[in-house]
């Protein structure tokens, strides 16, 4: 029996790990084999390519548009696949539109580039459904910094960047609307949850 592949996306702080919690937990409820994982880092090798990417100072954008596909490859080689063909429903905190949108964004590197790598590394592998939260930038930075009050410097250049990257997101659901399910991030968790679960529902009865 064929699993289901789940991935969750959006900028910083948006709610991509509650909503991703939330749904594991309904899923096991009803019998589910769940593997819940994310991107960089699903793996012990993805580990080590995290701490690289996201610890060890400037990375060039070609080098860090192949390591984050390389940490890819590997998480679907390994861990996606394998369990997508023993029926378990894989739930993944960002996949590979998280590249397109973030090393795309900067404009140095082609969007296109950046997907044709990730289709490489992966093999073509797609999710079934992308739940794109979609949320202004200054709501989710000031989400993560838990302030409230006006953001500084860096957290307005984050704010700046982020722009970017949700509108690079919002282009490619648009474009490919039949696995992308867009929600408004500023709902209640509870409200964005019960979207989601109705649209996995239906999916679960196809498969
Ligand atoms: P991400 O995984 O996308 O970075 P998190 O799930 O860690 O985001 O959530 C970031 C912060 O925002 C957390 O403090 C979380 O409790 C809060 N949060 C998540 N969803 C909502 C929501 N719908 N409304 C308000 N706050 C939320
Ligand atoms: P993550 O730990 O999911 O951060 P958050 O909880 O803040 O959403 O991801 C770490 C960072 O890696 C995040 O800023 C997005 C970035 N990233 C890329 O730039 N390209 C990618 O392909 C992936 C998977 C993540």
């Amino acid at each position: 029996m064929a699993g289901l592949f789940i991935s969750f996306e959006g900028i910083d702080g948006v709610g991509k790990s509650t909503q991703a919690d939330l749904l594991e937990e309904f899923l096991a409820e009803r019998g589910k084999t769940v593997v819940r994982t994310l991107e960089p880092g699903g793996t012990e090798l993805g580990h080590e390519i995290r701490q690289l990417l996201l610890h060890s100072g400037h990375v060039a954008p070609r080098a860090e548009a192949l390591l984050y596909a390389a940490d890819r490859g590997h998480h679907v080689a390994t861990k996606i696949r394998p369990a997508l063909a023993e029926g378990k429903v894989v739930i993944t905190d960002r996949y590979l539109d998280s590249s397109v949108a973030y090393q795309g964004a900067g404009r140095v590197l082609g969007a296109d580039d950046v997907r044709n790598l990730s289709l490489w590394a992966t093999e073509g592998l797609l999710p079934a459904l992308t739940v794109l939260l979609d949320l202004d930038a200054e709501t989710a930075v000031a989400r993560r910094a838990k302030t409230g009050s006006a953001p500084d410097r860096l957290e307005r250049e984050k704010v700046e960047f982020f722009e970017k990257v949700r509108a690079c997101y919002l282009e490619m659901a648009s474009a490919e609307r039949e696995r992308f399910l867009v929600i408004d991030a500023t709902e209640s968790i509870e409200n964005i949850q019960a979207h989601i679960r109705t649209r996995v529902s239906t999916l679960l009865a196809e498969v």
